[in-house]
Parts: C-alpha cells; structure tokens; sequence
C-alpha cells in the first residue's frame, strides 16, 4: 500500500485484530495489519506513523508465544499494547507478567489516573471497559507509570514517563469500551500526529495493485453467486486484471425468480465479465427428487455444486487461482469455530476444491466489513439493488420449500417470493428488513375464491432485522402492508390460499426455516 502514512498493526492472533484496523479506517486513517515478527527494521519505514500491538490468547510465557523485534521499542515511534500488547511490553522491558488460570472476561470500571497524558483526553476519572484477559501485570518496566487500573488488574494502563509508549489491559476497539473510539482516536491523531486522509477509493486502488502483483499473468476463476461479496470480489478483480478473471454461475434451480438473467445482464452485459452461465437445474433436481430431510436436501446441493463447479474450473486449465467474496466476519467464524456457523460457509466456500484442483485463494475482502464491502460495490459502480441486496442462502430456496422439491413448489415459491420483495421495495421497508422472503410450507388448508372451494398450500412470510445475523428479530411490518402482501400472493399465485406472518426471533427460532 503506498500510503504517506498509516498506522501498522501487529497482530498477535487476536479475534478483535481487524476491527482494530476497521476503527482506525473509520477515522480516515490507513492502517495495515502485519505479522508479528516483522522486523523493526521494516517498522522503521517513515510511512509507519506508530504501532500498535494486538491482543491475542496466548499467555507470553508460552513456549511457543509470539513476540515483537524488541527493537521496535527503540525506533522512538509510537507503540500501543493492547491486552496481550500490554503484556508484551512489560515482559520484554524487564517488568513481570502473572499468569493466572482465571480469565476475566466482560465489562470492568477502569479508574485513570493519568488524566493529563494525552492518550486519555477527553476521559473521565472512572471509564466503562471491555476486559478479555487471563494473564495481568504485576510490575511495570523501568520508565512507565500506572495510568489507570480496576479491580481485578492493579495495572489495566501505563504509559512511559518520556516516551510515546503506552499499553491497556482492555479492549478499545469494541463498542463495549465506551470511549474506547476516543482513545483510539487520541492515539491515531495526537500521539501518532496522523492526518485523516485516506479514503475507501484509496483501498480499492491499493488492492487492484496488490491482486495485479499476486496474479501475475495467470488465470483465476470465481463463484459469482448472486450476493453482493462475490459480485464486489468479481469486479476489484476484473478491475485489477480484465480477462484473465473467468466467473462462473451455477444456476441450481432453486435461485430467486430471474436470477440467472439478472446475473448474465449484470456481469457479462453491463460490467464486460467473462462469465460461464451454468444452468444445472436437471441435475440438482434430479437428486433432489423425494428428498424431504433438511440436512440430505443440504448435502446434496453441496456436493453437486462442487461437481458443476469443478467441471466448468476444469474448462480453464490454466486456472492458478479461486476467487472468493471472504469478508472478515466469515474469517472470524471460521478461526472461532462457531458450530454450525462451519457447514453454512462451507456451501459458499466450494468445499475442498481449491487443494483438489491445485488452486491458490484470491479473496481480496478479507479485511472488510460487510457495510465497507457495500461501499467498495458502489465505488465500482455496483447496481444499487445487488449493493443492498439481503443475503440468500447457498442452496437457495431448497431451505424454504418445506418437504420434497418439485418444478412447481419452486415457481409458486419464486413468485410470492417477488411480490413480497418488490412490495417491501415500492413501500420503502426493503431496507427496513436486513432480510426478508417467504417460505413455502408442505401444508395444504382450505379457503374460498369467488365460488369455489379451495384446497391449497400456505406459504409463511419472514422479514428479520439483525446487524448479525447471530440473533435476530422479526421485523415490525405495517400491518396494511401485511395485508397487501398477503391479498396479492392469494390472488396472483396460483397454488397458495393463505398466509401467515412469522413472529419467531432467534433464538429460539432460526432465520431460515429449514
Ligand atoms: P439461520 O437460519 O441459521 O441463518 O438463522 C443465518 C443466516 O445464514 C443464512 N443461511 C445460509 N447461508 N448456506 C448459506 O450460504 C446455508 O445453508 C444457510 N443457511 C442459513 C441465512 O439466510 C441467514 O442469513
């Protein structure tokens, strides 16, 4: 990244690692997450306006504990230990870590005590804090002084008496830390002397330059999926190389209503893609057939999209590299192990096939939040409605027609699935739902059209808001439009009499129903 300046990053395993370059970006600041043991001599690059030093879990006395060159202390630029930071300091300076088998985990009140040193400007005498600790500092190295402690580390802070070091047992890049912003802050622009800059336009320009000096002249093939990680991570490639990016569409048959079409007239028509349209509908559904179990249902889409998958990567044998819309909250699931957060991804991720077909990963988002993401689409000149659109699932609406899947449940399903989605649009409550469709239920009731008595199935609206999609509420639909909705798909989709409205939040309900 060629910055005039930036904030480096030293990341010591810490699941809070990047949301500590993502605040810092929120300031217009550029900052870099490196490897721990880089060398101070890189650090001393003038660019590297000071360093902070990440938390991370393991205890430095470890055997195999990671460490810093200990010459950064020396470089007379400055150093923020965070948690583990902290006690990196300490322990390579001469000072005394405890290991304890307690681990403090959650909220603590911090009492400062150096309100004049400026890293605590604009704090008051008692802060809240987030805490995530196991070891804690029991004595400080030469030259610091305690800047603020709580009742459970007598050092949660300290700062050299003469130079701009400083390190904090807590956590100031979680929202959890009530003024942990401002701290960060006063560290970035009055420690640092760092000027906000740096603008989302600057990342995207640094990351075509480093995707061209990854690839090189070889070839990389992409899932485009229809979401919008894959459809950004597609064109910041295709702008970094042009051609040599091949994407691939699998068509399952289970995608929204004109999906594929939108896909082909976004991305080969509009943007110039190189784009393999696959429509694999027969061989999805084959397998398909009478499966009525979730889990079976989800297997089988998997495994057949790696084999539709790997048949069109084997149409590009000169293929070195697999693209893919990693965004870093996926990063964090993945390295937490988060249960069946795991199976989610692994539809999105094509399984093994990037070991399998010899294939290196090119996932230029890793670092982003999803919102940062959404604004590198629009930079890119990403349609608004892919931009913002709420995420789907991989396999589609297999998870929300409920029992075996047919040609006909899928395009009942697809179409109540449009008038509700194009409802929520033209009302404007689109962006009011992080994510919304209906479900199609094995479940036949009767009702009454004009004269006639009907037998049909019920389908089940679901509208969630979640910044996380962990937890979740129902969404607080206007009821007049509920019953718009509900007066359109009996009248205008054959197959369906009745429709009801989920009220589940999750837990104990799941967003999907199946
Ligand atoms: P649940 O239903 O677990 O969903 O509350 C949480 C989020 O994950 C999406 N989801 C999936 N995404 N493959 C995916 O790619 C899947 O099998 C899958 N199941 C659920 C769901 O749409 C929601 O956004």
């Amino acid at each position: 990244m060629d910055a005039t300046q930036k904030i480096a990053i030293l990341d010591f395993g810490s699941q809070y690692t990047k949301l500590i370059a993502r605040r810092i970006r929120e300031f217009s600041v550029y900052s870099e997450i490196l490897a721990n043991d880089t060398p101070a001599s890189a650090l001393a690059d003038p660019s590297i306006k000071g360093i902070i030093l990440s938390g991370g879990p393991q205890s430095v006395f470890d055997p195999d504990a990671p460490t810093v060159d200990p010459a950064v202390f020396s470089l007379g630029k400055p150093v923020l230990g965070i948690c583990y930071g902290l006690q990196l300091i300490t322990h390579l300076n001469g000072g005394k870590v405890e290991s304890s088998p307690d681990r403090e985990y959650g909220p603590a009140m911090l009492k400062l005590q150096a309100l004049d040193h400026p890293l605590f400007a604009g704090l008051n005498h008692t802060e809240k804090v987030w805490m995530s600790h196991g070891d804690r500092v029991v004595h400080m190295p030469n030259g610091f002084k305690i800047a603020g402690a709580s009742d459970n580390a007598p050092i949660t802070a300290m700062v050299h008496e003469s130079k701009p070091i400083v390190g904090i047992q807590f956590h100031p890049e979680v929202n959890h830390t009530e003024k942990g912003h401002q701290l960060l802050r006063n560290f970035v622009f009055d420690i640092c002397n760092c000027q906000a800059t740096w603008k989302m336009v600057d990342y995207v320009d640094a990351s075509v330059q480093a995707i061209r000096e990854q690839v090189g002249s070889d070839q990389v093939i992409l899932g485009l999926s229809g979401g919008v990680d894959s459809a950004v991570a597609a064109l910041l490639i295709h702008r970094a190389i042009g051609d040599q990016l091949t994407c691939v569409f699998v068509d399952h048959g289970m995608m929204r209503k004109d999906e594929m079409h939108q896909v082909v007239s976004t991305f080969q028509k509009g943007f110039g893609i190189k784009l393999l349209a696959v429509d694999a509908s027969e061989q999805f559904l084959g397998k398909l057939a009478g499966v009525d179990d979730p889990e079976k249902k989800r297997k089988i889409i998997g495994h057949t999209f790696i084999e539709v998958f790997e048949a069109e990567a084997k149409k590009l044998p000169n293929a070195r590299f697999l693209g893919q819309g990693t965004l870093y909250p996926d990063v964090i699931e993945s390295a937490l192990h988060k249960g069946p957060a795991q199976t989610i991804k692994s539809h999105h991720n094509v399984g093994g096939l990037p070991e399998k077909m010899n294939l290196k990963l090119l996932e230029p988002l890793r670092e982003l939040f999803k919102d940062e993401v959404r604004q590198v689409g629009r930079l890119l000149g990403l349609p608004e409605h892919i931009v913002n659109r709420h995420p789907f699932p991989g396999p589609g609406l297999a998870v929300r027609i409920l029992g075996a899947i047919d040609r006909e449940s899928i395009s009942i399903l697809q179409e109540a699935d449009d008038i509700f989605i194009e409802m929520l649009h033209s009302h404007d409550l689109y962006l009011h739902a992080s994510q919304a469709f209906v479900v199609l239920l094995p479940v036949k009731t009767v009702g009454i059209m004009g004269d006639g008595r009907t037998y049909e199935r019920v389908c089940a609206l679901r509208a969630v808001t979640t910044s996380d999609f962990m937890t979740a509420d129902w969404a607080r639909l206007p009821y007049e439009f509920l019953a718009e909705v509900s007066a359109r798909i009996v009248n205008e989709v054959k197959g369906i009499n009745r429709v009801v409205f989920d009220i589940t939040s999750k837990p104990p309900g799941t967003i999907e129903w199946e």
